[in-house]
């Protein structure tokens, strides 16, 4: 396993992120460990309800819980105490390195690694899960992955988490379309509408598909939501190919918000926001 910050995207990866005329390479994404402390900070978590759900579909506590793209660990860490062993991997060490420093339990592990090939052996893991992640994915290398390692009677599951709606201001309608649309400008169109559309669209490797909505509701102000928006791959896009830092990307976000009629008290007051949450699941037959 390699110890430098260099990463090891394989040539599966660099083509699933290549689209529509515009290429996101995930090793390249995730590589700062500024960005990897941001998203500890200021992501949401993985459910507690979606990690019930999947014990119950498995029927048992889980021996062996692979969570695949797990960042800095947030999502991962809300899996323990639900299973014996907790393994998550991820491609960018940056992130690897953030959720060892960060968690730290005796059922817990950080590997770096991909999707298409998983630090498991053939039929040992109980359950797959992928938060927030699995768009990233070259998704017919990784279910062949998964199919792999799956034991019979396993379980995949894949959390997609939509951008917020504020829920008591329609005054804040305006933040979410201007938000909206730098998010589409600077994103792969594909991943956008699959996150969009709650992964509905997101064809799974097995039959036995159910779907499952959690609604994650935050208090925030606009203000506070610029911190989790700066997280997001294709904001991060926009500060890079603009040549900004992260600070000058919220001020130009800032500046796009005012001009969207935006006040400063629109700006400061605090609101609900809520986010759906999908959790797609399939079982190995
Ligand atoms: C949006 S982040 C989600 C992180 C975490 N699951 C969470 O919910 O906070 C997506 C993660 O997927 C990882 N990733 C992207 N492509 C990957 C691949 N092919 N194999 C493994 N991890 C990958 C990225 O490095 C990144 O950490």
């Amino acid at each position: 396993m390699s110890r430098t910050v260099g990463i090891a995207v394989t040539g599966a990866t660099k083509r699933a992120m290549s689209t529509s005329g515009k290429t996101i390479n995930a090793g390249e994404l995730f590589v700062s460990s500024d960005l990897s402390k941001r998203y500890a900070q200021f992501r949401p978590k993985l459910p507690v309800e979606h990690v019930n759900t999947i014990v119950e579909l498995l029927g048992r506590k889980p021996g062996v819980w692979v969570d695949v793209g797990c960042g800095p660990g947030t999502s991962t860490q809300q899996i323990v105490g639900h299973a014996d062993t907790i393994v998550g991997v991820d491609i960018s060490e940056t992130q690897v390195e953030v959720a060892r420093q960060t968690h730290q339990h005796p059922s817990l592990s950080f590997v770096q690694g991909t999707c298409d090939k998983l630090p498991a052996e053939d039929c040992s893991v109980d359950v797959i899960t992928a938060v927030q992640a699995a768009h990233y994915f070259d998704l017919p290398a990784f279910f062949k992955e998964v199919d792999r390692v799956l034991k019979p009677g396993g379980i995949v599951g894949l959390v997609s988490i939509n951008t917020p709606k504020c829920v008591d201001s329609s005054s804040m309608d305006s933040a979410r379309s201007c938000i909206s649309d730098l998010i589409t400008k600077h994103g792969l169109p594909d991943k956008v509408k699959l996150l969009e559309d709650n992964y509905k669209n997101l064809a799974m490797p097995y039959p036995t598909r159910k779907d499952h909505m959690v609604d994650i509701r935050t208090s925030w102000s606009l203000d506070d939501y610029l911190d989790v928006l700066m997280t997001f791959s294709p904001i991060n896009n926009m500060i890079k190919s603009n040549g900004m830092t992260v600070k000058e990307g919220r001020g130009h976000v800032t500046q796009l918000l005012k001009e969207s009629g935006m006040t400063a008290q629109d700006i400061n007051s605090v609101y609900t926001w809520s986010q759906p949450c999908a959790l797609v699941t399939a079982t190995k037959p």
